[in-house]
């Protein structure tokens, strides 16, 4: 495996080597503004076989695959709609996958079998020149072993991933954190299957109906049909014990999270426990014998979502018996977040 430092100069050479081995279908860490990727030729089936492999990723969950222009697009997918193409070109290059119907030529094992596939333009230039040079789309999951949280800098996933790839390009910390927004159009209406930093009323502003697939928050069952299968395998999750403790939607209040938080401290006297919360509420904890990890302020969300990921990371090495982790409101970005939290922790909320 070789490391390539594009951290503060991205040098074409060098690109273009690593360029060269996802042609002759080798396999790439590769850094988005969302989370880091690991790539393969996307039009060859054995190279795409690979990322399954070096993930362990179960088969029935497909991948994205990234383009850099409109030529690959249509190259890739067919019977594209306006409001498709409205997204696209309000969004793109930029955080969103969208599911459209793909085309004969990409091999199966990309889509897991599925007749629609989900693109992706995105807008860190290091990947963007990537697949120019590459001159094939990247299909790519996010960068982590299956079922760990995704990776967004190379620190945290060099162990992991070593001995996987064959290049592991550094471009420093992924900007946004959280992955990218997945939507699907349809009846007219843009379903999100996967919430990310493009949010509900980024979308209506463009005029269009947007709503949330119900799987976002809420368990998938045994038997329920799942429009996008990521949602129904396990993710994001420490193996410390972890526990969210939100409030209701109606009139979410901060204090009363605090509140909660400090009662069950009270009765886990005896137990090491993490608080995962904000830097507005930090001084409550001092004394009360807990590891507070602040992800910044709530006021700014788009902080905290860069954050996410590295903390959950970094939670096992503590070696602490519970995580508690404070809620934030399930606005803009804040979907998202909630989204990660809530599968972080298995659906075990606390609700006040
Ligand atoms: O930000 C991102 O999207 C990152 C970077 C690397 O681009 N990639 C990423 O990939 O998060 P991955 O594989 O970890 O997540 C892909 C998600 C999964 O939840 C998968 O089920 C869903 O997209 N997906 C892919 N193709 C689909 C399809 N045809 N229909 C429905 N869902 C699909
Ligand atoms: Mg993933």
């Amino acid at each position: 495996m070789k490391l390539i430092d594009c951290k503060d100069r991205i040098e074409e050479e060098k690109l273009k080597e690593v360029a060269n081995c996802i042609k002759n279908n080798g396999l790439v860490v590769f850094p988005t503004e969302t989370v880091y990727g690991i790539g393969a030729n996307a039009l060859d089936e054995n190279a795409v076989a690979k990322i399954f492999d070096a993930k362990g990723r179960p088969n029935d969950n497909p991948l994205i695959v990234h383009i850099c222009n409109e030529e690959m697009l249509k190259k890739l997918v067919t019977n594209v709609n306006e409001i498709e193409m409205l997204l696209m070109k309000h969004f793109w290059p930029g955080p969103m996958t969208i599911i459209l119907e793909k085309k004969e030529r990409l091999p199966n094992n990309v889509t897991c079998g599925l007749k629609t596939v989900g693109i992706r333009m995105p807008q860190n230039q290091i990947a963007l020149d990537l697949i120019r040079l590459a001159n094939v789309p990247i299909a790519a999951p996010s960068a982590n072993l299956s079922g760990k949280p995704s990776g967004t800098t190379i620190d945290d996933i060099y162990e992991e991933l070593k001995d996987k790839v064959d290049y592991m390009i550094d471009g420093g910390i992924s900007t946004i954190g959280v992955e990218s927004t997945v939507l699907k159009v349809v009846n007219h209406e843009v379903v999100i299957l996967r919430p990310g930093k493009i949010s509900p009323s980024d979308i209506r502003k463009l005029g269009l109906e947007v709503r949330l697939d119900e799987h976002i928050f809420d368990e998938v069952k045994e038997g329920d049909k799942v429009e996008s299968p990521g949602m129904k395998h396990r993710h994001y999750a420490p193996n410390t014990q972890t526990i969210l403790v939100d409030s209701k939607e109606e009139d979410f209040c901060y204090e009363k999270i605090n509140k909660k938080m400090l009662e069950i401290l009270e009765m886990k006297k005896n137990e090491r426990i993490a608080i995962i919360g904000y830097d507005e509420f930090s001084s409550f904890y001092e004394n009360k014998n807990v590891t507070y990890i602040s992800l910044g302020s709530v006021e700014n969300l788009n902080e905290v979502s860069s954050k996410i990921f590295q903390t959950l990371r970094h939670l096992d090495d503590l070696n602490l018996d519970v995580c508690m982790i404070q809620g934030v409101k399930k606005k803009g970005i804040g979907i998202a977040i909630m989204n990660r939290f809530i599968r972080a922790c298995h659906h075990h909320v606390i609700k006040v």
